[in-house]
């Protein structure tokens, strides 16, 4: 293992560390009586990238601005990072519409869609010169202005200044161009690696892209020096897209793809969660405050927590919960689907459509299969963390049954607070599926009856075994922690800067 600062070697010899998010670790605003206040971010991206910052304590993490206190906060911090709590910041303001472009024209509908697959091809996308606008005004100066901000904060930072290479690990699909526009301001000397939280399709998914789109994606991550996935198929993918879509030379076997006088390493780091922070979690009050209104629903506990997005193929979920009550008339009553559902993107048509088809599909299962004292489906659509927590310890069944997904912190997450031996019934095209697939029931999310079938099965497990698959589920994510995933990744890094000398 790495050890930090002067007494190692390695990634830590001193090397400043920037991470790059779109996301940021915290949100600022101000209460009542005018004092500034933070709220820090809980979803999974964040909490890991919190333990790279923990682990490395003068990283500097960069993120947008997305609150009016976010741009004071900006702007104060221009040229010193931002201390709070143990983390180091550096917002970043982007013009608006530039931002607005970016997440809500190319990003998110586009990027998402392609790389999840979730577009009907034969309707959808129809792209053109609004594309080009998205891509030329929003999604190219936003990422230019994180690079900016990149190079502003290792120009500040006292070790920027020649004495180590800079290592800078840019993340997600939001912040692809980063590389190529670092490389144009600092030179082959930083150490940059890209994560593509997401999964990466096969070559033929991109084809669905501009080509001037895929081209530059594919050209700026090639000029960064690792590009790391969750899982190996996504590594995989990556390096025939490379070498398919930019004619790269790729070495699939080994992760490794050349272009243009550079080798470049594709890796799959699993990403995983802090095992103790979900136990402090579980055990603390504004968790217990909630349990109640999960345990007390009727029957058995059948669970789904996410966000309304489109790739976590909820209404499917909903239709084979409503195939397996039509087929076992005699689970009415015996069990509640508590979905917790947390808005998301709201701005984005495709998404504010889900969110009511997501109501409409509660509705209708809830009409046919209700009786008296009983709703099949208690949906609720709000971002309440603890409760959600809450019902990680209660449930009987957790239902994962994503259309694609690349990691799916959730399983993970639930998995070690559960107090009930939980079973997981998870889709085959979560990144997830991977390290737990064997302890779960697999399903293909496109099949209702598999999906009612697995349901049923998991309701009426016996105890034993049960208990058999949930301890080796919470084995499993204790065995790769978010450290270990840190850590591969530094070991990684020194590896590759040995090899380049
Ligand atoms: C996924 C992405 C992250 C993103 C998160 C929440 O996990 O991989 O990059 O931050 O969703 O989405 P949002 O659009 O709210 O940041």
């Amino acid at each position: 293992m790495v050890v930090q600062g002067a007494d190692g070697g390695g990634a830590n010899d001193g090397s400043p560390i920037v991470i790059v998010s779109n996301r940021g670790p915290v949100t600022f605003s101000r209460t009542e009586s005018g004092t500034r206040t933070h709220s820090r971010g809980a979803g999974g991206l964040v909490t890991a990238l919190n333990a790279v910052s923990r682990r490395q304590k003068e990283a500097v993490w960069i993120a947008s601005a997305t609150s009016d206190e976010d741009a004071s906060v900006a702007e104060e911090s221009r040229d010193e990072p931002y201390e709070v709590e143990d983390l180091r910041v550096s917002l970043v303001e982007h013009d608006e519409d530039a931002y607005d472009l970016m997440y809500n024209n190319l990003a998110n509908p586009l990027l998402w869609f392609v790389q999840h697959g979730l577009y009907g091809l034969p309707y959808a996308p129809a792209l053109g010169d609004d594309t080009r606008r998205a891509w030329e005004k929003g999604y190219l100066p936003v990422n230019e202005n994180f690079a900016a901000a990149v190079e502003r904060v290792l120009e500040g930072s006292p070790r920027g200044r020649g004495e180590a290479e800079p290592i800078i690990l840019v993340h997600d699909y939001q912040l692809y161009m980063i590389p190529h526009f670092l490389r144009e301001r600092l030179g082959e000397e930083p150490f940059i690696s890209l994560f593509v939280h997401i999964p990466w399709p096969d070559p033929e998914g991109w084809r669905v892209l501009p080509r001037y789109i895929r081209e530059g994606i594919l050209r700026s991550l090639l000029q960064a020096d690792v590009v790391a996935f969750h899982t190996q198929r996504y590594a995989r993918n990556f390096v025939r897209t490379a070498n398919e879509v930019l004619g790269a030379e790729a070495d699939e076997e080994r992760g490794v793809v050349r272009y243009d006088g550079r080798e470049v390493w594709a890796r799959a780091y699993p990403i995983s969660i802090d095992p103790g922070e979900f136990e402090g979690l579980a055990a603390s009050d504004a968790v217990r405050e909630q349990e109640s209104s999960v345990r007390n629903l009727p029957g058995k506990l059948l669970l789904r927590i996410d966000r309304t997005d489109l790739s976590k193929n909820v209404l499917r979920g909903f239709q084979a919960y409503g195939r397996m009550l039509e087929r076992h008339p005699a689970m009415k009553g015996e069990v509640t689907f508590f979905a917790g559902l947390q808005p998301s993107r709201g701005d984005i048509p495709e998404y504010a459509a889900y969110a009511e088809a997501i109501q409409k599909a509660v509705d209708e299962v809830n009409e046919v299969h209700c009786t008296p004292s009983w709703q099949p489906i208690v949906l609720s659509m709000e971002d309440n963390f603890p409760r959600s927590v809450a019902a990680y310890k209660a449930y009987d069944v957790l239902l994962v049954n994503a259309v694609r997904d690349g990691m799916n912190l959730v399983a993970k997450e639930a998995a070690v607070v559960n107090e009930e031996n939980g079973v997981l019934v998870l889709s085959e095209n979560a990144g997830a599926h991977e390290e737990l697939g064997e302890f779960a029931i697999t399903i293909n999310p496109f099949d209702l009856d598999e999906g009612a079938d697995a349901i049923y099965a998991a309701l009426t497990m016996p105890e034993e075994e049960k208990k058999r698959r949930a301890e080796a589920l919470n084995r499993q994510v204790r065995e790769n922690t978010i450290e270990e995933w840190v850590e591969a990744q530094l070991r990684d890094i020194d590896a590759y800067r040995e090899r380049r000398g």
